[in-house]
C-alpha cells in the first residue's frame, strides 16, 4: 500500500483538489487497493470545512466532485504516509520544520510540481485571493502533476 498525502495552507483549495484528481486517476486505473490518499493543511484555519465553493464549482465543471473535510497536518503524518506533496515552498518549509529523525518518520517530502514536467519544482499558486481563471490554472496544473505522480509511484511500486 502506497500512502500519499497532499498538503497546502488551508486544505480547502489546492490540496483537496490534488487529492480528488489523484484519487480519480487511481480509480480509473483500477489501482484503488494499492493507494491510501488524503490531504491536510499546515494551518488550523478551516478544520472540518468542505473545500472552498469556488474550488468545488470549478472541479464540478471539470467532472470532479470534492467532498473532503479540512484537517490540520500533524507530526504523526510523517509515520502515516510514504510521500507528502506540498503545494508551495512555504508549505514545504512548514512541513519540514516539524520533521524528526525518529525511525518511524519515513515519509518523503516533495514539492507537488517536482512532478510538473513543464515547470519542475515551482509553486502551485494559491488561488484563494484571485479570480476564476486562477482556479482553472490550478486545476490544469494539478491534473498534469498528479498524472505524472501516479506514473512515478507506479514505476516505484512495480520495481520494488
Ligand atoms: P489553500 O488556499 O492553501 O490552497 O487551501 C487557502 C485557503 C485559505 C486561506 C489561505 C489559502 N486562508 O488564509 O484562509
Amino acid at each position: 500500500m502506497t500512502r500519499v498525502l497532499f498538503v497546502c495552507l488551508g486544505n480547502i483549495c489546492r490540496s483537496p483538489l490534488a487529492e480528488g484528481l489523484f484519487k480519480q486517476k487511481v480509480e480509473m486505473a483500477g489501482l484503488s487497493d494499492h493507494y491510501h490518499i488524503d490531504s491536510a493543511g499546515t494551518s488550523d484555519y478551516h478544520i472540518g470545512e468542505l473545500p472552498d465553493p469556488r474550488t468545488r464549482e470549478n472541479a464540478e465543471r471539470n467532472g470532479l466532485s470534492l467532498n473532503s473535510r479540512g484537517r490540520q497536518f500533524s507530526k504523526a503524518d510523517f509515520a502515516d504516509f510514504d510521500i507528502i506533496l506540498t503545494m508551495d515552498r512555504s508549505n514545504f518549509r512548514n512541513v519540514k520544520s516539524l520533521e524528526t529523525t525518529l525511525i518511524d518518520d519515513i515519509a518523503e517530502v516533495r514539492m507537488m510540481r517536482d512532478f510538473d514536467l513543464r515547470s519542475p519544482g515551482a509553486d502551485v499558486p494559491d488561488p484563494y485571493y484571485g479570480g476564476e481563471r486562477g482556479f482553472q490554472d490550478v486545476f490544469d496544473m494539478l491534473d498534469q502533476a498528479t498524472e505524472e505522480l501516479l506514473r512515478y509511484l507506479e514505476k516505484r511500486r512495480l520495481d520494488t
